[in-house]
């Protein structure tokens, strides 16, 4: 017979164990872990929305469905891009539907909701896209991690490109909401560091996509290049427009690569040609594991992934190795965090690892469309690390 005393020790060994990750707790072995996928899946932003599921679901699927060996279970819920909405959807995967973690979203505003719900209940929060700058620098949290980039990582190294090419005058134009505020930031940060200058800076409400009255006044202002901060939907309609308006090949269009991002289809790319931008990925990546990526997500999806595919992917090999570093306990949360931290992301856009602020140190690459494609000219700015200001983690 068991007594008293050896099951009291047993309990405290398994329960040291658990502490240390060492076995699956109670809750380990028994229940599956539950995801929340909040994207938006209609509107502007919904082949964004979708990439960025697919990606995280793919990361997942290539280890069996899998968390540390725990079964999982996904919960959905359509932020439409809708500000208004975030913290009440946020609510909804963390109160009702009790999940362990939130992987979202795209959009900079109903992310702002989702990090006030991860913030107030510490529920773990992986961004897969949403780059507001707010949520690692001044307000970052032990429990939010992103595996896309800050507004300004990807247009801080434009200007420098710009200047090179001898456009010393430059029109910035953005859809006027944290993400083309900030993406601005960076613009006029690295432009303005390289000696340019902003003549004009021009926006629209987002998801306004009006642009003439705005295309009308950049050919009257006539600078040596505009540069921009458009993606999805209407990043299409903004190219389309900008040839309509004759601008195309007289005015050198430049940008964050969200421009042009998964958009270059047989319609799109002869509008599109000789845009240049800078971003952390490019499917012309001439690597084993951006080809061996591509593939199976072609074959898995029957569409080809882009930068928000790569980012959910990202953010399922994160978790992965945070998972496993646990046992699936997601209740550990000092080893589950640290391990997190110390992940290195072996990513189809190449190696990264997280800053101090939880945000991507990563290369940006110099892009140029060809025909269909964003044709890599070179790295842009090598392992750029977001400021993090304000940050006070570790
Ligand atoms: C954002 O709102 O943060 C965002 C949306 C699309 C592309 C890049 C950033």
């Amino acid at each position: 017979m068991t007594s008293r005393r050896q099951v009291l020790t047993r309990t405290a060994a398994i329960l040291g164990a658990a502490s240390t990750g060492l076995v699956p707790s109670a809750r380990a072995q028994n229940a599956k872990i539950r995801i929340g996928m909040m994207f938006p899946y209609t509107g502007t932003f919904a082949q964004l929305g979708l990439a960025c599921d697919n990606g995280f679901r793919m990361a997942l699927e290539e280890k069996g469905n899998k968390l540390g060996g725990r079964e999982i279970e996904y919960f959905k819920v359509d932020d439409e891009s809708e500000p208004a909405k975030g913290v009440e959807n946020a609510n909804k995967l963390v109160q009702r539907d009790k999940v362990d973690a939130i992987i979202g979203t795209v959009h900079s505003g109903v992310q702002m909701g989702i990090h006030k719900v991860a913030r107030e209940t510490g529920v773990l929060s992986i961004i897969p896209n949403a780059g507001l700058h707010a949520a690692t620098r001044a307000l970052c949290a032990p429990n939010v991690f992103r595996t896309s980039f800050t507004n300004s990582q990807p247009t801080l190294a434009l200007g420098k490109v710009m200047m090179e090419k001898g456009h010393k005058k430059a029109v910035w134009i953005t859809w006027k909401y944290a993400a083309g505020d900030e993406a601005g930031e960076g613009f006029k940060e690295g432009y303005l560091a390289a000696g340019g200058t902003i003549v004009k800076e021009l926006g629209l409400p987002f998801p306004n996509v009006e642009f003439q009255a705005l295309l009308t006044e950049i050919a009257s202002i006539k600078p040596d290049a505009v540069a921009c901060f458009f993606s999805g939907g209407g990043a299409s309609k903004f190219i389309r427009d900008y040839a309509a308006a004759g601008l195309a090949g007289k005015i050198p269009l430049y940008g964050s690569g969200f421009l042009t991002e998964g958009l270059l289809d047989d319609e799109l790319a002869p509008s599109a040609q000789g845009i240049m931008t800078t971003l952390h990925y490019s499917a012309s990546l001439a690597t084993k594991r951006n080809d061996a990526f591509r593939l199976a997500y072609a074959k898995r999806f029957k569409m080809q992934p882009d930068v928000y595919a790569v980012q959910g992917y990202d953010a399922g090999q994160l978790l992965l190795q945070g998972a496993a570093a646990v046992n699936g306990d997601l209740t550990n949360k000092k080893a589950l965090y640290t391990a997190m931290e110390n992940a290195v992301i072996d990513s189809p856009r190449g190696k990264w690892t997280m800053s101090k602020a939880h945000n991507p140190v990563q290369d940006m690459y110099l892009r140029v469309v060809k025909g269909k494609e964003n044709v890599v000219l070179g790295v842009a700015a090598k392992a750029l690390s977001d400021s993090g200001a304000g940050c006070k983690l570790g």
